[in-house]
């Protein structure tokens, strides 16, 4: 947890009527946040835009939140930029998305470098166009040594896959005489998804009202607080992000037992 509160206090001046961060209890801040960022389509259709409009503005949404994210002293951001069943959209919106994602990373480096950001991805990065993956590669290399918040993206990710993909592992790890079954833990098996090593997300939050996982982190939301709110997420701001917060410190959670946690 890396906090500046006189910076935290800056950022979160001039609140609406409806909350401030005095409605936050800052030792409680969950560590790792993931988010469904949804509805991109929806905000440009209202506008009469094209989509691809809508995704425009949810970069500024991101970088917004990112900064929101470092400001609250989070550990871990992780969201989920494009899923494995996103290759079946209309190829334009497809390189466009493909196309912001290098533009997007290599514009926001230096803002990784003063928040002291370290860059991670999460998926099957195998198969995108070869320009997104070099830029990854490169803001893997140039924020390596940071030792702030963790940003991890998600693309062209699906948790079934993911964890199709460990079993597979492991089973060849069993045949070949390396592990025996009976050695399988809950532990062994998080080793082998793709977020290995992150700390399982404590709050996930949604955007644009839907109520459906859509195939992201099946086994890692197991005791996960959820948020949904109707919001766009081109519309998704530092507020929005700190009612997440008051939501989840009002949660009781008792991951299977009694006590409160
Ligand atoms: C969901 O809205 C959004 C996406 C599939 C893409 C998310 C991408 C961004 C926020 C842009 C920038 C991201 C990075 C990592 C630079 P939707 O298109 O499903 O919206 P709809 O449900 O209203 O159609």
């Amino acid at each position: 947890m890396h906090r500046d509160d006189a910076l935290l206090r800056a950022f979160y001046s001039d609140p609406p009527a409806d909350i401030s961060l005095d409605d936050i209890d800052l030792s409680r801040i969950p560590s790792h946040v993931s988010i469904i960022m949804d509805g991109n389509g929806r905000w440009a259709q209202a506008r009469g835009l094209d989509r691809s409009q809508g995704h425009v503005a949810g970069v500024d949404s991101l970088r917004e939140t990112v900064t929101t994210s470092v400001r609250l002293g989070l550990d871990v951001l992780s969201v989920y930029a494009f899923s494995t069943e996103n290759w079946r959209r209309p190829k334009r919106e497809v390189d466009l998305l493909m196309h912001l994602f290098a533009t997007t990373l290599l514009k926001e480096l230096p803002l990784f470098h003063q928040e002291n950001v370290r860059l991670r991805f999460f998926g099957d990065l195998s198969a995108l166009p070869e320009k997104t993956f070099k830029v990854f590669q490169q803001g893997l290399d140039e924020t390596a040594h940071h030792t702030g918040m963790t940003f991890a993206l998600a693309v062209n990710y699906g948790s079934r896959a993911e964890i199709t993909r460990a079993c597979a592992e492991l089973a060849r790890e069993v045949a070949q005489g390396r592990l025996t079954a009976d050695a399988i833990t809950d532990e062994l098996v998080a080793e082998h998804l793709y977020t290995n090593g992150l700390p399982d997300p404590e709050l996930l939050i949604r955007t644009s009202g839907e109520l459906r996982l859509s195939n992201y982190l099946l086994w890692q939301l197991a005791y996960t607080e959820f948020y949904v709110t109707d919001t766009l997420w081109p519309d998704f701001d530092r507020w929005e992000m700190l009612r997440a917060m008051r939501a989840f410190q009002r949660r009781n959670r008792r991951f299977g037992g009694v006590v409160s946690a």
